[in-house]
């Protein structure tokens, strides 16, 4: 679905990206897993083109290269960022907000459309005319996952969606994540919270410093706590990795 080969990054003079490669197969949850200043919405921004790498290749597909590309038309290759802090309107209703998400995409029955969000996030039905303002933080963040999948979705990038949620929201977000993933849609999560992470993905990368530092399963990674020790300066909160099955 998605590839990224030797990605650099940079603002300014400022190289923050050094020469990443990952990539994530159709259908898969994979995480991003770096700590504050890492470079994980350096990435996501990235692969969008809103800050365009300086070097390297991004392919959707194996067929489209991204780079090429200008953001409004990777977006209309139904690849869809939930950005950090949410990006929702404060001052307009949970409604609007998910009406101006459907501006500028083709129109066809098949999307996910205002009503379709309702069924699947019950509780923006039921806040529909409120303005977000008065929303809680969970449920800004379900309307920013709903804003991301208006339209037609292949690839969601997420970008610390847990952030500020309190535990018992972050446990519903990661089972919206798993329910996103049933439905065919590939996803990369940025996060610091390994516990979510491992959680709601299947395999994950742990991003240091603009480079990549691990790559692996959740069982490789809970095998290999001291990269996270190293890397976050903490451990998964998991329990220890299990022996392999004696044959
Ligand atoms: N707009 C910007 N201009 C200059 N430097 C930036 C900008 N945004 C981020 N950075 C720097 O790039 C590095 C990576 O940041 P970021 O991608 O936001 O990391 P993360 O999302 O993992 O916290 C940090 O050192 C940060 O200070
Ligand atoms: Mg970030």
């Amino acid at each position: 679905m998605l590839r990224l080969q030797d990605v650099h990054t940079y603002y300014g003079p400022s190289h923050v990206l050094h020469g990443v490669s990952l990539s994530l197969a159709k259908g898969e949850a994979v995480s991003l897993i770096g700590r504050n200043g890492a470079g994980k919405t350096t990435l996501m921004r990235s692969i969008m083109q809103l800050t365009p790498p300086r070097q390297g290749s991004i392919s959707l597909k194996d067929q489209v290269e991204l780079t090429r590309l200008k953001p409004h038309e990777v977006f209309r290759l139904g690849v869809r960022l939930c950005p950090q802090g949410r990006g929702v309107f404060p001052k307009l209703t949970v409604e609007e907000n998910l009406r101006l998400a459907l501006v500028s995409q083709p129109k066809r029955e098949t999307h996910l459309g205002v009503d379709k969000a309702y069924q699947l996030f019950p509780v923006l039905a039921e806040k529909r005319h409120q303005k977000v303002r008065g929303l809680s933080g969970g449920q800004r963040q379900i309307l920013a996952i709903a804003r991301a999948l208006m339209g037609e979705t292949s690839l969601l990038l997420m970008d610390e969606p847990s952030e500020g949620l309190a535990p018992l929201i972050v446990r519903e977000l990661r089972d919206l994540i798993r329910q996103i993933k049933k439905t065919g849609i590939t996803i990369l999560l940025a996060e610091q919270n390994v516990k979510m992470a491992l959680s709601a993905c299947d395999r994950h990368y742990i991003l240091e410093k603009g480079d990549i530092r691990f790559s692996g399963t959740t069982q490789e990674l809970t095998c290999q706590q001291d990269i996270l020790v190293q890397t976050l300066g903490v451990s998964s909160g998991v329990a220890e990795c299990e022996a392999p099955a004696p044959t």
